[in-house]
């Protein structure tokens, strides 16, 4: 793994009304890694994502990628320049079937919708979806396929960066381990450099190399995740209360 700098976030601030949701948050991620991002409910994660990916516009700071200022541009620019995102809160594409939404990322890079939908079904296949599934309508779909799909379209974006947000939410324990291995091996196959998020420990400090806590829209500490476990400011951060 080099130690490259691939995105730099520096004293990024986003408020919304009186709430701040992110309070001069500065941080990294290196080129190879798998980064968790964690912290309580609020602290600010998906906002994170959103002002990196030009969903939201950010009140202060910079966005850096590749040593590239693209602060505040739009999400095409940004998804162009090679980061991609998957939702916490699932976009069904109802009346899609399975191909057709994986080849619509794929068409962010070529006009060409034969090839778009060839390499399209050699994402899905990659992440574990079968050929048998590809013309299903997305409404006729398991959640664990739905986030596989939603996985599969951000990779068709053949994105350097790609944030998982909340993945596993609402999984059995088995589901679970099957997303930890896809994404250990879009990270280590695909070499895509992954932000994930999310709030189901034992998956996100199984994956990640590094991890970063959030709370209240300040970054609180970071570290390798045995640290970071035993923080006591984490453990309060998730608990709010000292520990005695
Ligand atoms: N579009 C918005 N309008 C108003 N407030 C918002 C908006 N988006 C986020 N917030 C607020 O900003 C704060 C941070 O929210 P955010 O969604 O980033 O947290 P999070 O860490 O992703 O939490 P969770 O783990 O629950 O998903 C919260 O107080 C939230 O209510
Ligand atoms: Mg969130």
């Amino acid at each position: 793994m080099s130690d490259a700098v691939l995105l730099e976030v520096v004293n990024l601030s986003k408020r919304f009304g009186g709430i701040t949701a992110l309070n001069n948050v500065s941080m990294r991620i290196t080129k190879g890694e798998i980064l968790g991002i964690i912290g309580p409910n609020g602290a600010g994660k998906t906002t994170l994502v959103n002002c990196v990916t030009g969903i939201y516009k950010p009140d202060g700071g910079k966005v850096l990628f590749l040593g590239e200022d693209i602060t505040g541009r739009q999400p095409h620019f940004i998804a162009l320049k090679g980061i991609a995102r998957t939702w916490q809160k699932i976009r069904p594409f109802y009346n899609m079937t399975v191909i057709e939404a994986v080849t619509a990322g794929a068409l962010l890079r070529t006009k060409d919708v034969l090839k778009a939908r060839e390499e399209a079904a050699e994402i899905l296949e990659f992440v574990g979806i079968p050929r048998s599934k590809f013309e299903v309508l997305g409404k006729n779909i398991a959640l664990i396929e739905h986030k596989l799909v939603d996985l599969a379209r951000a990779i068709a974006t053949k994105p350097k960066l790609l944030f998982l947000d909340e993945v596993v939410a609402g999984l059995r324990p088995h589901e679970v381990d099957v997303i930890a291995d896809v994404v250990k091996k879009v990270n280590r196959e695909m070499g895509i450099t992954l932000g994930v998020i999310e709030h189901v420990m034992r998956f996100v400090m199984n994956i990640s190399d590094r991890i970063v806590v959030l709370h209240e829209g300040r970054l609180l500490t970071q570290g390798k995740p045995a640290e970071v476990a035993r923080d006591p400011l984490v453990v309060e951060a998730y608990l709010g209360t000292k520990p005695v």
